[in-house]
Order: structure tokens, then C-alpha cells, then sequence
């Protein structure tokens, strides 16, 4: 099957998991990598499957992929899956991160999922992880977002790595889920 992976990335962290996808699906199928920028939408009538991926920024996802997923044709031939990385905690990793993720992270999955649903395009499904702030934006965090020392080491010591690399093995393992639902 022919696959497209599509990403934007500022910093590499979109990237990175962008790779770890690659890396999963090479064997065996005929994969593309690639940024959002090389691409137009009209591209896609190629491709069995596209995973698209980018960062969050202002809570949903970055512009260009958001601008992206708009462009997108009614009722392609392709399945699509969705990608993203966030300063934010994940749901599941910290106290109180189910609200803290709906804050800062939340209209990213809608932002998927909403085009998807008006298109008829195939949805399969998201992958999301932390991933570590530029400085300007961990700037912002420490100023608008974090006030306390204690918390603010604390943040910064998990997300400092992010993705990591327990969460690119959590990225194949997306893939894969996405590979055997087709
Ligand atoms: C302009 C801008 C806005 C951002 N807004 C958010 C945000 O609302 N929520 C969040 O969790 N992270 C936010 N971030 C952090 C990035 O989503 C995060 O660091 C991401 O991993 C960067 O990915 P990249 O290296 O692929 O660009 C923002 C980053 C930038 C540059």
C-alpha cells in the first residue's frame, strides 16, 4: 500500500514522531515522508493511508496542518490518522491532566475529527505526546501558565526530553494499530 506520513514541525518534535511512524510502516509498503509544505491536498488521491501530524499551538492544532485538513477533498480514496505533539501534560501522565489537556491541547482531537466527519474521510485514529517548549513559549509557561518553583522544576524536568523515547515506541505502536485496522 502506498502511505503518505505529512508533517509540520518547528522545533523537531512532530518530527521525530513522524519518524518513529515511518520507521514502523517502511516494511512493506511503499512510504513517503514528508512536510506539509511540499505537499497540496490533491496529492493525496495517491494514497491508501495518510498519517498528518503537527504541533499544537493555541490550543488546537498549528496552522498549516489546520489549513491543511480544510483543503481536504469529500470522500477520498484514502483512510486518514492524526498525529500531534504539546507542551501541555498528557491526560494520563499527571494529576489533573484530563482538565489541564482539555485547557491547553483540547480542540486538537476535534480538529481531526471534525473535518473527517464533514468529508467522509475514514478517520482511524490520533497519537499524541508531550513535547518540549521552544524557549520563547517555555517563557510564556513560566510566566503565564506555571507560577510555583517547585511545580515549574517539576514540569520542566518531564517534558525537557519529550518525545522520548518511550513515547516514539508509543508512536509505532500507533502505526501499527493503524496498519492492522485496514
Ligand atoms: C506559537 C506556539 C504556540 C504553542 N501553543 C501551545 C499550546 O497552546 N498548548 C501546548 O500544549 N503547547 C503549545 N506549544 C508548544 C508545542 O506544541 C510543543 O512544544 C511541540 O512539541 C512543538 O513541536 P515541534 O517541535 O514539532 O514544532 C506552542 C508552541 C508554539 C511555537
Amino acid at each position: 500500500m502506498k502511505i503518505l506520513i505529512a508533517y509540520y514541525s518547528e522545533t523537531g518534535n512532530t518530527e521525530k514522531v513522524a519518524r518513529a511512524i515511518q520507521e514502523e510502516v517502511a516494511d512493506g509498503h511503499d512510504v513517503r515522508l514528508c512536510k506539509i509544505s511540499e505537499i497540496t491536498a490533491d496529492d493525496l488521491k495517491d494514497y491508501g493511508l495518510v498519517f498528518l501530524g503537527a504541533p499544537c499551538h493555541g490550543s488546537d492544532l498549528a496552522p498549516p496542518l489546520k489549513k491543511f485538513l480544510e483543503a481536504l477533498p469529500q470522500s477520498p480514496r484514502f483512510k486518514l490518522a492524526g498525529f500531534f505533539t504539546h507542551a501541555t501534560y498528557a491526560p494520563d501522565e499527571h494529576t489533573g491532566g484530563k482538565e489541564i489537556f482539555a485547557e491547553w491541547a483540547g480542540k486538537c482531537i476535534a480538529s481531526f475529527e471534525s473535518p473527517c466527519g464533514e468529508k467522509q474521510i475514514e478517520f482511524l485514529g490520533y497519537f499524541h505526546c508531550m513535547g518540549a517548549p521552544s524557549p520563547p513559549i517555555e517563557k510564556f509557561i513560566r510566566g503565564k501558565v506555571i507560577s510555583s518553583e517547585e511545580e515549574w522544576r517539576s514540569y520542566m524536568s518531564e517534558v525537557r526530553t519529550r518525545p522520548d523515547s518511550k513515547d516514539l515506541q508509543n508512536a509505532r505502536t500507533f502505526a501499527r494499530t493503524i496498519i492492522s485496522k485496514l
